[in-house]
């Protein structure tokens, strides 16, 4: 029996991203959300309930696009759907957990956490990660030049930090997508 409050989040989120570009909107939660549970289905031991809040709720307090702080909105729905205490803070501690800039090297503690840690990093990679990335480039004014740098800074860095199985293999698959990518752009672009 899945809660009230996972359907309610999914159109709450709707709203919540209604102003974001494509690096960041409601569909990159929706396919967070939707991985994560593949994730879950491969990890019997986990609380699918935390894991599906957690990924619904894993940008709602994203410092780029929000000024809240201590995870405002989220606490906000949650308190709403009338979730427990230890509940919220068991989806919070998965949330805190979640961002690559922010824990850079750091494993999150809980299977929860690093399930809907790896479903996000899994959306910054391959074919998705393509797109995401250079929407992003798109929204900061930077040239295509600056966005196949961050290839090489970050993106190409992530299939060696998963930390599930289907993760790992997921990833293994998609980083070789960039690195095809990659050596395409590279012959198209050269001198
Ligand atoms: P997180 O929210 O997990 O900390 P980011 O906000 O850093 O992740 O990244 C969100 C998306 O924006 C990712 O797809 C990432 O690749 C992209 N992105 C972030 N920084 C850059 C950049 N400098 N150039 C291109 N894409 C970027
Ligand atoms: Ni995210």
């Amino acid at each position: 029996m899945p809660l009230a409050a996972i359907t309610h989040a999914k159109a709450w989120i709707g709203e919540l991203f209604s102003q974001s570009g494509g690096s960041h909107d409601a569909a990159h939660t929706l396919r967070v959300y939707r991985t994560a549970m593949k994730i879950a289905d491969t990890e019997k031991a986990c609380d699918r309930d935390i894991v599906a809040l957690g990924a619904l709720l894993h940008d709602a307090d994203d410092t780029k696009l929000f000024g809240t702080v201590g995870n405002a909105n989220a606490r906000a729905f949650m308190e709403k759907e009338g979730l427990s205490q230890e509940m919220q803070d068991r989806i919070c501690n998965v949330i805190n957990g979640v961002s690559f800039s922010h824990n850079r090297g750091k494993v999150p503690e809980t299977l929860e956490g690093k399930i809907v840690q790896d479903a996000d990093r899994l959306d910054a990679i391959g074919a998705i990660g393509i797109a995401r990335a250079f929407a992003f480039g798109g929204e900061h004014g930077r040239a295509l030049e600056d966005t196949i740098a961050h290839f090489h800074e970050k993106l190409l860095r992530i299939s060696g930090e998963m930390q599930t199985a289907y993760g790992r293999h997921e990833a293994a698959k998609r980083h070789e997508m960039m690195v095809r990518f990659l050596e395409a752009y590279r012959k198209e672009t050269e001198e």
